[in-house]
């Protein structure tokens, strides 16, 4: 473990400078709450210009690991390399969380788990780290590649910020990444394609933008959370290939149609497009989705009808078609549903709504048709309102969103086929979606369906999962949905436990997560 050479030094003080120049950067940035866009170039043009050239990492020999003691092997003194450059990183660490990230027993760390490697049962390594909800400031350096091991990342709820590095392409374990509630910036962060046994992606909350890849619906995943962030894409039509259970497109910018493979999606049980700029007519394969038990189209542009293949979603317990322009009549067999709890079609232009609708059959089911332009109801819309768009109904079988089966092609920002009614408000689109984040959902509603059953055997982790609906947006919520954090690990939070590496993950691994309200 020789010294570094001369231009190593100088590299790696550079590093440091410049970890420390960003951090402040960080700080100044939190101080203001927002990130301005001028600040997040800079953030991440500072954070790139010191990543590692070609995505190398230094070899350990550039480090002068000063310890006291020694590594029980190899791969723990890198580990310990990758964690203190994770610690030289944050800048703040308000519950002293990283305080006993010194010396050589890594395993010892305050939120790091160490498990036997999975090709060697004789090693020790760096299974996980969990960070959720310790409100450290700080960015992800380059070096965290070092620690290959790792299978669980949680992150959730801090104020990281700058951009995911790409070499944590190495983490080629990586099970669980949970980046959710933090203010990374930049493109969908395309690492995450990289890994093989990825299961769980969390994203949302934090500013990521752009397109969202047609490759993540064919990773095998069981969960991919990209609500609220700044995502302008269209769905892609590989969301049909798509493993997920839950998926959350809510509270960007997503546009054009629902894409007709949607009803290949044969895991699906959740899936919540809310509050995007979604537009034409539903595609009739949305019948497919057999096991869908939460389906959330509000606060988008569809038109049409809603079709009657809906009636093949048999287990759905929570739809929500509210505030978009459907026009026509609610199909009969929708309030019939088995499951149904709580149907939601307020905010549209139906005009007729069936006795199923009017008389539920069972009791503890909560249906809302106002302010749509249905006869003989209340709260409904104005006629001069209802007008001018009921005289002109989109006729689905020409949609291209709902006909045949080419792709829709992207932005179809399908002007309303109708001009919505002058002044009224109604259903004009949401408020701008993020920042100050809408009110729409505001008081999240009490959890109505049953959350996914913690798939993961040993005693679920407190129901505290989805109780406290979180503060949908504004702040950003306080833990999204994978709050109890490491599920990894049965008991909630007992300090150190084994965590099994993926193949015994397996089931052992708290797939869909809580249940995703108001936004998640
Ligand atoms: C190692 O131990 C020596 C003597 O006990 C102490 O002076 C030094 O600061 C220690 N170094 C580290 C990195 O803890
Ligand atoms: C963290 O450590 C600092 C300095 O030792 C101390 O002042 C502060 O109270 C600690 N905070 C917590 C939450 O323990
Ligand atoms: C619904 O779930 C069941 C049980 O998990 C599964 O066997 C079935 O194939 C699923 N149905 C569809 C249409 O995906
Ligand atoms: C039903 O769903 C709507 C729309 O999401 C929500 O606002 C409402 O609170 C829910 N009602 C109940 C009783 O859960």
């Amino acid at each position: 473990m020789g010294l570094p050479s001369g231009t190593r030094m100088a590299k790696l003080q550079r590093w440091e400078a410049f970890g420390c120049f960003l951090l402040i950067s960080c700080l100044l940035a939190t101080s203001a709450l927002a990130l301005t866009d001028v600040e997040v170039a800079h953030i991440v043009r500072r954070q790139l210009m010191n990543f590692p050239p070609n995505d190398e990492l230094p070899d350990e020999a550039e480090y002068e690991v000063k310890v006291n003691g020694t590594f029980a092997n190899h791969r723990l003194k890198r580990a310990y390399i990758g964690l203190q450059a994770l610690k030289k990183a944050i800048y703040s660490d308000p519950f002293n969380k990283t305080a006993n990230w010194v010396g050589p027993d890594v395993c010892a760390y305050t939120g790091v788990f160490c498990a036997k490697a999975l090709d060697d049962k004789n090693v020790d390594t760096v299974a996980g780290i969990d960070l959720n909800h310790a409100d450290i400031a700080g960015h992800l350096p380059a070096e965290l590649a070092m620690l290959t091991d790792l299978a669980l990342f949680h992150l959730n709820s801090n104020r990281f910020c700058g951009i995911v590095p790409k070499t944590l392409s190495r983490l080629t374990l990586m099970f669980e990444f949970d980046i959710s509630n933090n203010r990374f910036v930049g493109p969908f962060p395309e690492v995450v394609l990289t890994w093989p046994a990825v299961k769980y992606i969390d994203l949302r909350f934090n500013n990521f933008e752009g397109k969202v890849p047609p490759e993540i619906f064919e990773k095998p995943l069981d969960a991919l959370f990209l609500n609220n962030n700044r995502f302008v894409s269209t769905i892609p039509e590989t969301i049909g290939k798509s493993t997920v259970s839950v998926v959350t497109f809510a509270n960007n910018k997503f546009e054009g149609c629902i894409p007709h493979s949607i009803g290949k999606m044969a895991n699906l049980n959740e899936i919540l497009f809310l509050n995007n700029k979604l537009a034409g007519c539903f595609p009739p394969e949305i019948g497919m989705l057999t096991n869908v038990t939460l389906f959330d189209v509000s606060s988008n542009n569809f038109v049409g009808s809603l079709p009657e293949t809906i009636a093949g979603m048999k287990n759905v317990e929570f739809l929500d078609v509210s505030r978009n322009k459907l026009t026509g009549m609610v199909p009969e067999s929708v309030c019939k549903l088995p499951k149904l709890s709580n149907f939601t079609y307020s905010g549209n232009y139906f005009q007729v709504e069936p006795n199923t609708c009017r008389l539920p059959s069972r009791k503890n089911i909560v249906l809302d048709g106002t302010d749509n332009c249905l006869a003989d109801r209340p709260q409904q819309k104005s006629a001069k309102e209802c007008q001018p768009v009921v005289s002109r109904p989109v006729d689905c079988s020409k949609d291209k969103c709902s006909r045949g089966s080419s792709p829709p092609k992207p932005p179809t920002p399908k002007p309303p086929v109708h001009p919505p009614p002058p002044p009224s408000p109604v259903p004009s689109p949401p408020p701008p979606v993020y920042s100050p984040p809408p009110p729409v959902y505001s008081p999240p509603p009490p959890p109505v369906h049953s959350p996914p059953p913690p798939v993961y055997s040993p005693p679920p982790p407190p129901p505290p999962v989805h109780s406290p609906p979180p503060p949908v947006h504004s702040p950003p919520p306080p833990s999204p949905v994978h709050s109890p954090p490491p599920p990894v690990r049965s008991p909630p939070p007992p300090p150190k436990l084994a965590i099994f590496l993926p193949p015994n993950l397996g089931f052992d691994y708290s797939s869909p997560p809580p249940p995703m309200f108001p936004g998640y």
